[in-house]
């Protein structure tokens, strides 16, 4: 598919590869507007429905992962247009339903709705180059696309408070103290240490991968009592797999072990 805002290429070898997705408004910094953000979620709905993908991972510039959702489109935007469009849900919450794993590789910028975008994905690799932030408030606004309530969960309440009020950046080296990000690596290192995490996800059996995606996911939506009881459903559940059997087979008879993804 050809795409606008967004180029799109598959990596490594083997039965699941791996999808790498560049945001491209260059001159822009990547400011997300409803174009891009429309595109992205076409191209991951396309690469979650495709078997011949294990993981998905996101990427911006060197200069900026996004700098934001786009001001000049927001600009004019009144309530009811917002209201009627379902601004932001109708393109931005599409990343949430994606099954495989998403990473984000981020050098730059990563503000506003670009710091948001990262949070949607399963977990951040920066490089030391990155900056977070949240400025909406600088220009007359806050946080839109989940960042009032990701951040607090990611990095506390006491460090979301003062982001978004104060609307200052974090270095890579304060995001990753924070818990915000995984790792923090040479920026030159980012892409190729984010294709090697996924390239080894997509290793592993596709049902034990999901289900342990879906199990974390949980861990932020309800209780704990809930949130363990759906992990003991899932937990049973994987032992009907084939790659549990294989799995484990491999790991006592001392060899490596063929996933099938079943
Ligand atoms: C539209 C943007 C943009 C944005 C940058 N640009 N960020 N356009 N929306 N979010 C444009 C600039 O206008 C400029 O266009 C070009 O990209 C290069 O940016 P410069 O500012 O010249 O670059 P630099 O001086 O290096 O500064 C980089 C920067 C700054 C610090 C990142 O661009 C900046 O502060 N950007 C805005 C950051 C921000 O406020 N983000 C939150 C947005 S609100 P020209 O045409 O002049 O070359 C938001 C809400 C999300 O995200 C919630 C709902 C979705």
């Amino acid at each position: 598919t050809e795409y606008e805002t967004i180029r799109t290429e598959l990596h490594g070898e083997g039965a699941r590869r791996v999808a790498l997705v560049t945001l491209n408004r260059p001159k822009q910094l990547n400011a997300l507007n409803d174009r891009l953000m429309t595109e992205l979620g076409a191209a991951l709905k396309a690469f979650d429905a495709d078997d011949g993908v294990g993981c998905i991972v996101i990427t911006g510039s060197e200069k900026a992962f996004a700098a934001g959702a786009d001001i000049s489109e927001m600009k004019p935007l009144t309530f009811i247009d917002a209201y009627r469009t379902d601004f932001i849900s109708r393109n931005w919450e599409t990343i949430r339903s994606v099954r495989k794993p998403v990473i984000a590789a981020v050098a730059g910028y990563a503000l506003g709705g670009g710091c948001e975008l990262a949070m949607m994905c399963d977990f951040i690799i920066a490089a030391d180059t990155a900056k977070f932030g949240q400025p909406e408030i600088k220009i007359g606004i806050f946080p839109g696309a989940g960042g009032t309530q990701r951040l607090p969960r990611a990095i506390s309440k006491a460090k979301a408070m003062d982001m978004i009020l104060t609307g200052r950046n974090m270095d890579a080296d304060e995001a990753e103290r924070a818990g915000l990000v995984s790792r923090v690596v040479p920026a030159a290192a980012l892409i190729a240490t984010a294709l090697e995490a996924a390239e080894t996800i997509c290793g592993y059996g596709a049902p034990s991968v999901t289900m342990a995606k879906e199990c974390v996911n949980r861990a932020y939506e309800g209780t704990l009592a809930d949130g363990v009881a759906f992990e003991r459903r899932l937990f049973h559940a994987v032992f009907a797999t084939a790659d549990q059997k294989e799995g484990m087979d491999a790991f006592l008879t001392k060899r490596p072990p063929q996933f099938r993804h079943e």
